[in-house]
């Protein structure tokens, strides 16, 4: 079956990012020159989704705007001669349909992505978090989506770890069943070193069984009162088999600042126009 759905949890507040989410959302901090869920929808896109709705709350209406026409930003350019700024206005708003869903209380990634079932219904469909971005080719959600395709099964995204990440992220216990395969057969959420099964991580990239739902809602709260995404598939893989792929590519974690730091000056560089003159701004820091 085709893989046609996206959902892209954009609910939380983002309290890494304080002071500049006080007022708007982390969504849409913009890394070099496009907001960061930009970066999730384009990669959605180019993975051959054709719907998404993205999940968000109270002061995210930004996101609607961004994705929505501009009919008056769109006759200015145009009156101005701005051609290429106009084209890239219209694609924006012609990249997929758009659906937004409201969580009312940021009860967790587990519940934001609960908050879509009765979008996607009975069928599989991917989950992208804004915070990460991917610069893979084929696209990170392509190279998922063709695992669950071979093997009919939920897909989660790895990526390898150091100590540190053991504690940032979902830890999982793999079974390799090919050079990038491996069948899940445990996992847990930011178990530290010590309990640690594996280095490898879990990432914001996911196409789910929509089994999954089901798994969501008999999964418990967290300590902090959190649902959370891993404990509903550690859930999951009780009745069914679970995988995760080793990706091929480059991976920011643009959810905390450093990260987005690093994500503004390596894509920033990767860019012709400003290429040479950030090099060149940067060696003048003389670094020591
Ligand atoms: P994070 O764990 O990064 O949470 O969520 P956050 O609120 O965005 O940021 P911090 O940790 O407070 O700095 C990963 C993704 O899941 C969404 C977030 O919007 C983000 O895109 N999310 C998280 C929800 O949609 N709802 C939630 O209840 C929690």
């Amino acid at each position: 079956m085709k893989i046609r759905k996206a959902v892209i949890p954009a609910a939380g507040f983002g309290t890494r990012f304080l002071p500049a989410t006080k007022a708007q959302p982390k969504e849409m901090l913009s890394v070099v020159d496009k907001p960061l869920i930009q970066y999730s929808v384009e990669e959605a896109v180019q993975s051959g989704i054709e719907s998404i709705a993205v999940i968000t709350s109270r002061g995210k209406a930004l996101m609607e705007d961004h994705f929505d026409g501009s009919p008056e930003l769109e006759q200015f350019l145009e009156g101005k001669g701005k051609l290429d700024f106009l084209e890239e206005v219209r694609r924006i708003s012609n990249l997929a349909e758009f659906c937004f869903i409201r969580q009312k209380k940021a009860l967790g990634l587990g519940h934001a992505i609960l908050m879509g079932e009765d979008y996607v219904g009975q069928e599989p469909f991917a989950a992208l978090l804004p915070d990460d971005i991917f610069d893979c080719s084929p696209p990170c959600l392509k190279q998922l989506i063709d695992v669950y395709t071979e093997f009919k099964g939920t897909v989660i995204v790895l990526g390898r770890v150091n100590e540190e990440g053991t504690k940032k992220y979902g830890i999982v216990k793999p079974k390799q069943i090919s050079e990038k395969v491996f069948q899940i057969e445990d996992m847990a959420e930011k178990p530290g070193p010590e309990k640690a099964f594996s280095d490898m991580g879990i990432f914001g990239r996911y196409v789910f069984h929509p089994d999954i739902f089901a798994a969501i809602k008999r999964t418990a709260p967290d300590q902090k009162g959190e649902i959370q995404i891993t404990d509903a598939i550690k859930l999951l893989l009780e009745t069914q088999p679970v995988y995760g792929y080793l990706f091929e590519g480059k991976r920011y974690d643009c959810g905390d600042k450093l990260g987005f730091i690093e994500a503004t000056v390596e894509l920033a560089l990767k860019r012709p126009e400003f290429s040479q003159a950030l090099q060149e701004f940067l060696k003048s820091l003389s670094i020591k």
